[in-house]
């Protein structure tokens, strides 16, 4: 049965590779992002490809928090109702720590923390008055070990994790799934050299695999599982030298 999905940060990368990989299942797609060229020439794409799907689009920068519930209702009614919202607008940024500069460290919370507590508080509001829905939550292996370097992205992102979870226990009685998805590294423009980083997946194989677990309705998941479902448990066990090292 198709259902009726918002994805942000749809213009790119896992985004946008969610949005094909969807759109070939047969599912209605609503797209959000800032830059709305992409997202236009993106849903045009579909719409050739899969003549028979709903694919609309909006622009929206989740940082602007009161127009991310606009925008997801009014999504919502285009598409004549919500099944699943994903949570994937996110940035990454390299600072060494006593740089002084906190306006970026801001700027990542703003878009990976607030702005996907937002979009998933303006869909829990729908979910809970229709009585169903899920939330799928784009996180990082970060949430469970810091990438030196980048110490606001990880830290974003185990925040946005132990939101999600917390979110998922608060609505266990109610007919609402929470999907969090931990990537490993996957090809995509977040950081320049993706492909040079080990163990890296192109974002289609990465979009077939988050799109395996959100039809199952799994709580938490790494993808790709191998190696990253067990370097979750071992990267927090070693030496700061060696973690250095290995990033
Ligand atoms: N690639 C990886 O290895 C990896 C690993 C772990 C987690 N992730 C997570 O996966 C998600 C997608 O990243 P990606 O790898 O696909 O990178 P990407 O290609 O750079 O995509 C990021 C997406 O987020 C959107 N975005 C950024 N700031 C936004 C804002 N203020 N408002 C709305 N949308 C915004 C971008 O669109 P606009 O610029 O058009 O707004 C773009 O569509 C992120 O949350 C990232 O942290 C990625």
């Amino acid at each position: 049965m198709s259902k009726r999905i918002i994805i942000t940060g749809a213009s790119s990368g896992i985004g946008a590779a969610l949005a094909h990989e969807l759109a070939k299942q047969g599912h209605h797609l609503a797209l959000c992002a800032r830059r709305s060229e992409d997202l236009q020439s993106l849903c045009s794409a579909l719409s050739e490809k899969h003549p028979n799907g709903v694919f609309i689009w909006e622009s929206l920068d989740v940082v602007q928090l009161d127009q991310v519930s606009n925008t997801v209702h009014a999504l919502t009614k285009r598409l004549g109702g919500l099944d699943i919202i994903v949570a994937n607008a996110g940035v990454i940024g390299v600072r060494r720590t006593g740089s002084g500069e906190l306006d970026k460290d801001k700027a990542i919370f703003d878009v990976n923390l607030m702005g996907a507590i937002a979009t998933v508080d303006a869909a829990v509001a729908i979910f809970k008055d229709q009585g169903y829905g899920q939330v799928v939550g784009i996180s990082s292996f970060s949430a469970f070990i810091g990438i030196p370097g980048s110490a606001a992205y990880s830290a974003s992102k185990a925040a946005f994790s132990n939101y999600l979870q917390a979110v998922r226990t608060e609505l266990c009685t109610r007919n609402i799934q929470v999907t969090c998805i931990h990537p490993g590294f996957i090809q995509t423009d977040l950081s320049p050299n993706m492909e040079k980083y080990p163990f890296v997946i192109k974002a289609d194989l990465a979009a077939k695999k988050m799109v395996n677990a959100i039809h199952k309705k799994k709580k938490d998941v790494s993808v790709p599982a191998w190696p990253w479902a067990i370097l979750k448990h071992v990267l927090p066990l070693l030496p700061d030298s060696t973690l250095k090292k290995v990033f």
